[in-house]
């Protein structure tokens, strides 16, 4: 792969390649907490972004990607460069807002080759963004600090592409680890790395549907994550975000609330209080109870937050029945894309034939399923080559 690409690079552009790879996420538990200051729980996966990249002697940016098979340019010096509202958005927007907070780039030629499937809520525009700038910027002979790094690709979507996501996915980009979970507090961004049980699998089901209004429900989601706040800190005064909230003060003001923020409320109270529970059962090892807490977060989903969808709902509901199976739930931000499931390894083989079986005949979609490995985060290739690794 990695020669591959760096052939592919001199074919197009000519010259040597310096390569790169961020993953994308799968999100074992903590769902739409991120953007309430909460917790979550993910795991960066197998599959990345690639890019290979040269310096070149003029201030441009020229991005081919494969996926799209387009290349778009950018000028570094230019006039100050707009979205486009095409793929991009991401690599540029990067470029723009790192330039903004006073990174200053050399142009480059770039050729990308993404593996996460797009719209799959694996998080492929992360594993982009976070690929993209942390080339640039060892492109161009920059200190990189990761969380910067993170933060800055995450602005980058908010303010360049337009889309309000949390931290949780360019953080996972940046700080992933071989074979250990991430278990961050979106608020401070502390993270501590949790063990994976060794006999169990990670499998993760892809509906292969996409429904229409998932980003607008995320964004109305937000609003209101907001106004259940702005509701409550007017007789709470320490509550700054759903974060801050006890199920104990929800329930007792539930009457400042509609019945649907209650709900959404609901939600991200009670999935903090599962995520922290969830990282004391995976230090313990516990893989039923940590499956248990996947099942309820799953519900809490489907239920109170409504962004599940019946494909989803099929997949999770087949996927609980199989043998060996200590948890399923939909991942990432809902409405389609993909299931995590806490699987016993010696299942695993079984569980993918009979849930892809499963579902085709309940849905006729056919899913796609991947056992995948908790793999590292953001890294330059070229440097373990250069060090003989
Ligand atoms: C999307 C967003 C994340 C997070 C999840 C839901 O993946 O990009 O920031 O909010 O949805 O947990």
């Amino acid at each position: 792969m990695q020669h591959e690409l760096q052939t592919k690079f001199r074919e197009r552009f000519g010259g040597p390649a310096n390569l790169y790879r961020a993953p994308g996420r799968v999100n074992l538990i903590g769902e739409h907490t991120d953007y309430n200051q909460g917790f979550v729980m993910p795991v960066a996966i197998d599959l990345s972004c690639w890019v290979a990249i040269g310096p070149r002697d003029d201030r441009k940016l020229v991005i081919y990607s494969e996926d799209v098979d387009a290349t778009a340019e950018a000028d570094l010096d230019g006039e100050a460069v707009r979205p486009t509202r095409t793929w991009s958005d991401y690599p540029i927007g990067v470029a723009v807002l790192l330039q903004q907070a006073g990174h200053r780039l050399r142009g480059a030629n770039l050729y990308i080759r993404g593996e996460v499937p797009l719209g799959s809520g694996l998080s492929s525009s992360a594993a982009l963004e976070v690929s993209v700038g942390y080339a640039l910027l060892e492109t161009s002979g920059q200190d990189i600090d990761l969380v910067q790094l993170a933060l800055l690709c995450q602005r980058a979507e908010n303010e360049f592409v337009g889309a309000r996501c949390g931290i949780m996915d360019q953080f996972t980009a940046c700080h992933g680890q071989a074979g250990r979970a991430l278990m961050l507090d979106c608020r401070s961004l502390d993270y501590r790395l949790l063990p994976l049980p060794d006999h169990v699998s990670l499998i993760i089901c892809n509906t292969m549907v996409k429904h229409e209004l998932a980003s607008n429900e995320y964004n109305l989601r937000r609003f209101e994550c907001e106004e259940s706040v702005r509701r409550l800190a007017k007789v709470l005064p320490d509550v700054h975000a759903l974060r801050d909230v006890t199920v104990k003060q929800l329930e007792e003001n539930r009457g400042r609330l509609t019945p649907v923020l209650y709900q959404r409320a609901r939600h991200i109270v009670t999935e903090n209080e599962r995520v922290q529970a969830a990282a004391v059962a995976l230090q313990a090892g516990n893989a039923g109870a940590f499956g248990e807490l996947m099942g309820e977060s799953h519900r809490s989903l489907r239920d109170d937050y409504q962004v599940s969808c019946s494909e989803l709902d099929v997949l999770v509901e087949i996927a609980s029945r199989q043998p060996g199976v200590y948890g399923a739930r939909m991942t990432g931000g809902g409405f389609g894309g993909c299931t995590i499931n806490l699987v016993a390894s010696e299942h695993s083989a079984e569980f993918k034939k009979q849930v892809a079986y499963a579902y085709h005949s309940a849905t006729g979609h056919e899913p796609r399923l991947y056992l995948c490995q908790a793999s590292q985060g953001v890294q330059s290739l070229w440097a373990s080559q250069r060090d003989g690794k």
